[in-house]
């Protein structure tokens, strides 16, 4: 459709067609059983001939269930125009890739792009329009469950994966291909207080465009088509009616003239905030705040009509939103064909392709993290005898909380993928997954994903007696534990970031062994391990790897790869830590650095205040050194940038890959600066015994930060700058900005 024939087809919309378009509902209220529309509808109070005129629908897909859809409603529509449908595919369709803080961990944003790409192709296969990704959501606080969607806890990296992600998702949108794209959760929704889910946030608003803001911003640069509002309160104010956030710093700063959508009920929401007095007062609120979509409620649907008769919503502002959809649809080229190619047979030859999987295995390939490595007890050797033992060790629930398109019996299990090493993998489950499964109750729609099945007292001691016999008379003994799925994600909020208690036992026992013990754990989010790192040899991080997870973790344990994971979040000592991050302050009485001795200074009593694992650590199979730091320039300015050069030399006898990491530290400023910024990385490939200058150029801008009148820039000074192979293991040298 041209721009003319858009403008001409909102210009004969009715007002209600208006704001059909602006109103997104669940799939259930779409199918052709009439009796289906009895609960939903009766729920959520809204009309039946609202639902005929609805714009979007939510998490739908499935090629024919998708064109069924489109079907009945167009038959229904008096401008036929077309449903968009919207889902939630997070780190993958049916092909399912590690959770995205285990694909930060790649350090690798190219391959992510590349694997996006696939993602996308495979959505669309199945029917999806849009994505409700990526979210790039800043977390600092393992508490939140929704760290397993998140890049982690440093801005420049998390906003190098936001653009990736996006470019990946819309790659070749403009020729009918990709998904669009829609940032969530706008804004700092990773902020919210103690870490529990829909939480307050408060932070200075310094803080919150130094650290929180330039991931979206990075995401809507790339030209992410949507951008989604999130749950909890910006300085007081939800951000679904936060006209400052939404308008003023979103669509007037930025220029985003895309799509914005509410997350799941927030319009309504603003009422239970305590912000709108009522329905009516949090559709105005939402409105005026340049919110288009509302996402499963019936507020639009219900009192935006009035609210223009009243005339508080202008027809300009319902037309502005409205025109935002209707280019949408116009853009993914619904009007030219509402099924955008989708059929059965494209589907089937799209999805779970050989080439997807294998991308999915060589972005899990990347993303585990080689934690601890004592006597070389990695890798292992397939004549070694080996007792595979744990919850995960053959378990399908490998996928997350997010992995909602994934299927369970595409999944490879560790002890599959494994036995395809070595014929000397036996396993045991040795004890349950839980010690309380109660709380699995409360969970209804992802039973799919989730066995949750609790062991009888007979079983759980017959496993226990026959794992302990297993590692008793094997070489080695790994043990694959972790949390519940349930225990992450969305709603997983936790103050015990422990291992399950009857998993922490068995390790225990089974250390007493004294045999080689390598332990991999499968999570959703850093977890404190500090009990167990003391007792094994070996630890990897698997995250919830995917589909393809099984296999990539087996290709690491023998040693077909190399690992190369780096942490993007820092793993906490204890919970009492948190939140604990590299990019903190130096404070007036720095631990060791404070002209105080002993007690007055800023520590802990009980624990140390460096975290167990710091942002940016990992071991590989290779030993590297990092050396001859240096500068082209003792000083820099706004013209002349100056260039700083480290060389890393691999002392192994095999290849391997090293994330070499640039950190900036400002001695001294106006605002004070972070002890440490990542500015910087390149993940090279050293071969055995090869050595590799690697430069960064450090200009000015690098240098900038708020200042206290909210002027992004930079003060003339000096500056520590740091290249190391993690956050805390670097070499520095000094430099000085001048004007
Ligand atoms: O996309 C999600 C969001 O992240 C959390 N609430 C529900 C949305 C749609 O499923």
């Amino acid at each position: 459709m041209d721009n003319q024939q858009l403008v001409t087809l909102l210009s004969e919309l009715t007002i209600d067609e208006k704001i059909g378009q602006l109103v997104q509902l669940s799939g259930d209220f779409f199918q052709e059983d009439e009796a289906m529309l009895v609960g939903p509808q009766k729920k959520l109070g809204i009309n039946e001939a609202m639902i005929e005129l609805v714009g979007s629908v939510l998490n739908v897909t499935g090629a024919e269930k998708v064109r069924q859809i489109q079907d009945n409603y167009l038959a229904k529509s008096r401008h036929k125009i077309p449903l968009m449908f919207m889902a939630d595919i997070i780190y993958g369709y049916q092909t399912v890739y590690p959770i995205p803080l285990g694909q930060a961990a790649s350090w690798n944003p190219e391959l992510i792009e590349e694997g996006y790409q696939k993602i996308a192709l495979e959505s669309v296969a199945g029917g999806a329009h849009v994505t409700y990704a990526p979210m790039v959501d800043l977390v600092k606080d393992p508490r939140w469950g929704r760290c397993l969607e998140s890049t982690g806890e440093d801005v420049y990296l998390n906003s190098r994966y936001a653009e990736a992600m996006v470019r990946g998702f819309q790659h070749n949108f403009d020729q009918g291909q990709g998904l669009a794209s829609c940032v969530k959760h706008f804004a700092a929704y990773g902020a919210a207080e103690g870490g529990r889910d829909y939480n307050h946030v408060d932070m200075s608003e310094r803080r919150l465009r130094q650290e929180y803001l330039p991931a979206y911003q990075a995401a809507v640069n790339a030209g992410s088509k949507l951008v989604m509002t999130s749950f909890n309160t910006v300085e007081g104010v939800p951000a679904t009616g936060n006209k400052w956030l939404m308008h003023d710093v979103l669509r007037e700063e930025w220029g985003f003239d895309g799509v914005v959508i509410s997350d799941y009920a927030a319009v309504q929401e603003l009422v239970t905030h305590g912000y709108a007095e009522n329905n009516k007062e949090a559709t105005y609120l939402a409105m005026a705040a340049s919110n288009d979509i509302d996402m499963k409620t019936a507020c639009y649907a219900n009192h935006l009509a009035e609210l223009i008769a009243e005339g508080r919503i202008s027809m300009e502002q319902l037309d502005q939103a409205v025109w935002r959809v209707l280019c949408l649809k116009n853009d993914l080229g619904l009007f030219e064909d509402p099924y955008r190619g989708v059929s059965l047979e494209g589907e089937n030859k799209g999805v779970f392709t050989s080439e997807n999987r294998q991308m999915a295995r060589n972005i899990a390939s990347e993303s585990m993290v080689l934690l601890k490595n004592e006597n070389q007890v990695l890798p292992l050797k397939p004549e070694q005898k080996v007792a595979l033992i744990g919850p995960y060790g053959d378990s399908q629930e490998l996928m997350g909380l997010w992995a909602v398109h994934g299927r369970m019996e595409d999944v490879t299990t560790i002890k599959e993928a494994m036995s395809k090493h070595s014929p000397s993998v036996s396993y045991e489950q040795g004890c349950d997954m839980l010690e309380d499964y109660t709380f699995l109750g409360e969970f209804g729609y992802s039973q799919k994903i989730i066995s949750g099945v609790e062991l009888s007292p007979e079983e759980k001691e017959a496993t226990k007696d026959g794992a302990i016999k297993l590692a008793s008379e094997s070489d080695v003994i790994v043990m694959a534990l972790g949390e519940h799925t349930l225990q992450s994600g969305e709603a997983g909020s936790r103050t015990s970031l422990r291992l399950p208690l009857k998993q922490q036992e068995l390790l225990k026992e089974l250390a007493e062994l004294r045999k080689p013990l390598v332990l991999l754990t499968i999570s959703g989010r850093p977890l404190v391990l500090t009990e167990e790192v003391a007792l094994v040899d070996g630890l990897i991080q698997a995250w919830f790897p995917g589909t393809e997870g099984g296999n990539a973790l087996a290709d690491i344990l023998y040693g077909k790869i190399n690992p190369s994971g780096r942490l993007t979040q820092s793993f906490p000592f204890n919970e009492g830590q948190i939140p604990v991050y590299y990019n903190n302050y130096s404070t007036g009485r720095p631990e060791n650095e404070s002209q105080h001795s002993g007690r007055f200074v800023s520590k802990y009593l009980d624990a140390p205040n460096q975290p167990l694992f710091p942002f940016g650590y990992g071991l590989s199979y290779h030993e590297s050194s990092y050396s001859a730091l240096q500068v082209d320039s003792e000083t820099l300015s706004a013209e002349n940038p100056l260039t700083v050069t480290v060389t890393v030399t691999n002392l192994a006898g095999l290849a391997g890959q090293e994330v070499v990491q640039l950190y900036v530290r400002d001695l001294y400023a106006s605002i004070v600066q972070p002890v440490k910024l990542l500015k910087g990385f390149q993940k090279i490939q050293l071969e055995a015994g090869e050595s590799r200058e690697v430069s960064f150029e450090i200009s000015e801008e690098m240098l900038r930060f708020y200042q206290q009148d909210g002027q992004f820039a930079s003060e003339v000074g000096d500056f520590d700058i740091f290249i190391g192979r993690n956050s805390q293991d670097c070499q520095k040298i000094r430099v000085r900005l001048v004007a």
